[in-house]
């Protein structure tokens, strides 16, 4: 039986899609400022980092405010409830065809692993990147160098945090594509992430009642 729950709202799902494309292009353009590949051509990538560092941080001032005007905020408040059998659900369960350990609903959609992840990059990684990438933005660069305006000695240390912030964000990336396909099918995420609605099985169904009634006023007011 099909029944589709609606999980994220369009918003949520703009600010999504546009992190990922923005980050995207940051990590493509990053590492080729960094040497580590070579695409856009050094000039062209340290001009694409700029204006998609610029973007992004427009983009992370709105996503903060919609954060805490929907309450969404919330989402991320870190549990250690169910914590073990989700970590034992991926390294174990999803091989034996096991349950997911904790459901999804508009009130509580993610996972305590998700909660603890999600939340270390919104406080740590990404305000590393934004606060050693705007160091590296003003770092004597308005002065051309004659005038120190921000007279740091070096800027190695702030390459040392930009770089190990973007190793960081880059390996999350690489677990997060993953466990896009574990969902209820394959898809399932992905499609979530793009029409807003999940599809979930039976057993959850009849789990999600409350949550199923949320959704009916959660979608009127979308
Ligand atoms: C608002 C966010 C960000 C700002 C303001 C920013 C800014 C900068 C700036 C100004 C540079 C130096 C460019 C130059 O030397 O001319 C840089 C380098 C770099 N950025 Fe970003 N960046 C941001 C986000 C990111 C993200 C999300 C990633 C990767 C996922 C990333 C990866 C890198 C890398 C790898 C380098 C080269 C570091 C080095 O080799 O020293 N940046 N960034």
């Amino acid at each position: 039986m099909e029944n589709k729950v609606y999980i994220y709202r369009s918003f949520e799902r703009f600010w999504h899609w546009m992190q990922a494309v923005l980050i995207f292009m940051l990590a493509a353009t990053g590492f080729e400022i960094h040497g580590s590949i070579s695409f856009f051509g050094y000039k062209n990538a340290v001009t694409y980092h700029n204006i998609s560092a610029y973007i992004f941080m427009v983009l992370i001032v709105f996503a903060i405010f919609w954060h805490f005007v929907t309450g969404e905020w919330k989402q991320y408040i870190p549990t250690s409830e169910h914590l073990a059998a989700q970590l034992n659900f991926y390294l174990f369960g999803i091989f034996k065809n096991a349950p997911h350990p904790t459901k999804k609903a508009v009130l509580s959609k993610l996972n305590p692993l998700q909660r603890l992840v999600y939340l270390s990059l919104k406080i740590l990684v990404i305000p590393t990147m934004v606060i050693s990438g705007l160091l590296y933005m003003f770092y004597r660069y308005p002065q051309k160098g004659t005038i120190a305006g921000l007279n740091i000695d070096s800027v190695e240390v702030i390459a040392l945090f930009h770089t190990a912030a973007a190793f960081v964000l880059t390996a999350f990336i690489i677990v997060h594509l993953y466990l896009i396909t574990t969902g209820t099918t394959p898809t399932s995420n992905l499609k979530a992430m793009i029409t807003g609605f999940e599809e979930l099985d039976h057993h959850h169904t009849t789990e999600n009642k409350s949550s199923k009634e949320i959704t009916a006023a959660e979608v009127n007011n979308d």
